[in-house]
């Protein structure tokens, strides 16, 4: 029988350690065995009788108890992942700077796996100098440490701080233990991703679009954090959740994507066009909704070009050693089209699958060759989108 992966809870004194219980639910329903860490000013939020009944397991706050099993050392030492969530600006300070007056801190200065800490504060708070020094410390130590959610806050306010849905850090979790005590590899840079599928409005009610999910640069985005990059996602008329840690820019038009890229791709070190971006938009938007007339045929529809995103970017790229990354859907051909696809755009890498109305849109798998401006290729087989996207950055990596 293979053991559970341990995983240490560390829950810090935040109104957000309610979503902590179903991070916990999510990580032992997955098969995870899970000791849960609170602070004493947690325990203002949640108890402890929710934290041992939840997770199997006793929860206890200082190093005090227990003292015989010596907890302040064992439990950091056994444990395949550490996450923080919340991790208020205290306990992210009191990491930063090593102090372990409590088991929690013990813990994190005995670790030697991974660290997830995912923050939640008010905006002053996070964006205060102190904190975000405490943060670049311990992302270069290795600690993930992942962006707070934008939205409501504790009272009235709404702002960045806001823990990301559980969901979504168990997600990152996941990920992190499957990679086991890999540095994060994409640890300070900036990569950006565009995903889903423009709609060009013919008239307020109608628009020409494309069968897109999202899903593959979603895919992306959730490997992109677990890996340590900041991560903006420019998601066209998607439907699907926030990625924790991301900072997400909402587009319907290609016009409007070709703006948002091209400004977070300024200072950017990846870009990844997964978005499928339609190539023509409607020479004419009709104000008001188009009616049909009785005995008339319907006008036709003339189309412009789009920008090409693509092209510009690898073109004018906005930094030196920018790495660009395409895709490319295929129905025929595949891999010739896709070769000279690579070369009239220009991009460093050109991921190229066949799509067909129930191949790859809003599946959960795709099939893949990534090929490079430097000749080579890499197949991968039919599988997970996440496992595609993990062999791009993994491409993306070593061209950075
Ligand atoms: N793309 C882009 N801007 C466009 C069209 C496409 O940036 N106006 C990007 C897509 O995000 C994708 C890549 O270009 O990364 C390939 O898109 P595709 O539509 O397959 O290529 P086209 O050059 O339009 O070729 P064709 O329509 O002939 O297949």
């Amino acid at each position: 029988m293979v053991d559970k992966p341990k995983v240490v809870l560390g829950v810090s004194g935040g109104i957000a350690a309610y979503k902590a219980c179903e991070l916990l639910r999510r990580l032992t329903e997955s098969g995870h065995d899970v000791r849960v860490v609170p602070t004493a000013a947690s325990l203002n939020f949640v108890g402890e009788a929710t934290w041992s009944a939840l997770s199997g397991n006793p929860a206890s706050t200082e190093v005090w108890e227990s003292v015989h099993e010596v907890p302040h050392v064992r439990i950091g030492q056994s444990a395949d992942l550490v996450v923080v969530a919340p991790a208020t600006a205290d306990l992210l300070a009191k990491a930063a700077h090593g102090l372990a007056d409590d088991l929690l801190t013990n813990t994190l200065l005995t670790a030697r796996c991974p660290v997830v800490f995912a923050p939640a504060m008010h905006t002053e708070m996070w964006e205060h100098p102190a904190t975000q020094e405490n943060v670049a410390t311990l992302r270069r130590r290795g600690a993930l440490v992942i962006e707070p959610a934008v939205g409501r806050l504790t009272g009235k306010d709404t702002g960045k701080g806001r823990l990301p849905d559980p969901e979504e850090i168990f997600e990152v979790c996941r990920r992190v233990l499957a990679r086991g005590v890999t540095e994060p590899d994409l640890a300070g840079r900036h990569v950006v991703i565009s995903a889903g599928g423009t709609r060009e409005p013919l008239d307020p009610v109608r628009f020409l679009g494309n069968r897109s999910s999202g899903k593959q640069g979603y895919a992306l985005a959730r490997t992109a954090v677990a890996r340590g990059a900041r991560v903006t996602l420019v998601a066209a008329n998607t439907a699907l959740a926030d990625p924790a840690g991301v900072d997400v820019v909402r587009v319907g038009t290609a016009v409007q994507l070709r703006e948002a890229v091209l400004k977070a791709a300024a200072d950017a070190d990846a870009v990844v066009m997964a978005a499928a971006v339609a190539d023509f938009r409607p020479a004419e938007y009709a104000g008001g909704k188009i009616k049909k007339k009785d005995g008339q045929d319907p006008a036709p529809v003339a189309l412009v070009r789009n920008p090409d995103v693509l092209a510009e970017i690898s073109a004018d790229r906005a930094r030196v050693g920018q790495v660009v990354v395409g895709f490319a859907a295929e129905t025929d051909d595949v891999l010739a089209n896709g070769r000279a696809k690579l070369a009239r755009k220009g991009c460093d890498l050109l991921v190229v699958n066949e799509v067909g109305e129930s191949r790859t849109f809003g599946s959960e798998e795709n099939e893949a060759v990534v090929l490079a401006s430097d000749g080579s290729e890499t197949p991968v087989p039919y599988g997970p989108k996440e496992a595609l996207a993990e062999v791009i950055w993994d491409q993306v990596a070593v061209r950075l």
